[in-house]
């Protein structure tokens, strides 16, 4: 009995040891099988780590292709946009045709270049008290603008559609006058002026008091004249004729300035001056303003 108790014993201890060993293989694995294990784990989880980085980079490869699908329109953009450029001068002519420049701003940016030529014979008067050369082309070109822009065409139209406004209405009669009278006198300083100045008359040391004479009297003539023209008559043009009336005026000036001048009429007088000024040195307009504003 005692040798069959032992047995038993045996046999159960046996059958638990076995039943340990199988439900936790890896008690029964040597170092070497261990390690290759985790090599395997690690094989496996190094792939699983680079995964993300080509979905990374692939991100930004569908960025690179989302600004291509965007640009692709604005190719396809070009064209109307060629048409557009087309279209433009047409447009262009079209809105000017549409916007009528009042006869008051047509009138006072005529001033405009009257002054700019004003600021030319002063020049020219600064060169002949300083002693300094120039140029009796220069003189003649200036007053060429003046007679054909300023007297026979801005004073033309002031004479026989403006001035008769008020004349009708008995309003600045006697200012009426004057600016008339001046108009008179201008245009024979400037006759005088492009008769000595003409091309291959010689500039002698009494032609220059002659034409330094003319242009200081045009410059006292014509200072006073457009300023009470702009600020006495302009602002009141309105007031006298009914709005129909001054947009029939304002484009009869206008068609007249276009038969006269051609298209951009205007911005080739203005810049016909601007080439004056820039060969006299006096286009600069920083050259006009003090550095010592304290005295
Ligand atoms: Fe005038
Ligand atoms: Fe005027």
């Amino acid at each position: 009995m005692e040798k069959i108790a032992i047995f038993l014993g045996r046999c159960a201890l046996r059958t638990f040891f076995i039943c340990t060993l199988m439900c936790q293989p890896s008690f029964i694995m040597c170092d070497e099988q261990q390690e290759e294990i985790s090599a395997q784990q690690q094989e496996l989880a190094a792939p699983q780590e680079e995964t993300p980085a080509p979905q990374e980079e692939v991100a930004p490869a569908q960025e690179e292709i989302a600004p291509q699908e965007e640009e692709a329109p604005s190719a396809e953009q070009v064209a109307p946009q060629e048409s557009n450029q087309e279209e433009a001068p047409a447009a262009q002519e079209e809105e000017r045709e549409e916007f009528k420049i009042p006869l008051t701003e047509d009138l006072m940016r005529e001033h405009g270049i009257l002054r700019r030529l004003l600021l030319i014979y002063e020049d020219i008067i600064h060169r002949i008290d300083s002693h300094t050369s120039f140029a009796a082309a220069d003189v003649y070109a200036a007053a060429d603008l003046m007679k054909k822009f300023i007297e026979e065409y801005h004073e033309a139209l002031e004479e026989e559609y403006l001035f008769p406004i008020f004349e009708k209405n008995d309003r600045h009669v006697a200012l009426i006058k004057a600016l008339r009278d001046q108009h008179t006198k201008g245009r024979k300083i400037t006759n005088r002026l492009l008769e000595i100045c003409s091309p291959n008359r010689p500039i002698t040391p009494a032609t220059r008091t002659t034409i330094r004479s003319l242009l200081k009297k045009f410059i006292v003539i014509y200072r006073p004249h457009s300023a009470q023209e702009d600020t006495i008559l302009l602002p009141e043009v309105r007031s006298l004729v009914t709005p129909e009336e001054f947009d029939a005026l304002s484009e009869k000036f206008e068609a007249l300035e276009h038969e006269l001048f051609g298209n951009q009429g205007f911005e080739k007088i203005a810049d016909a001056v601007a080439q004056l000024e820039i060969k006299l040195g006096i286009f600069d307009l920083d050259q006009f303003t003090p550095a010592d504003t304290s005295r």
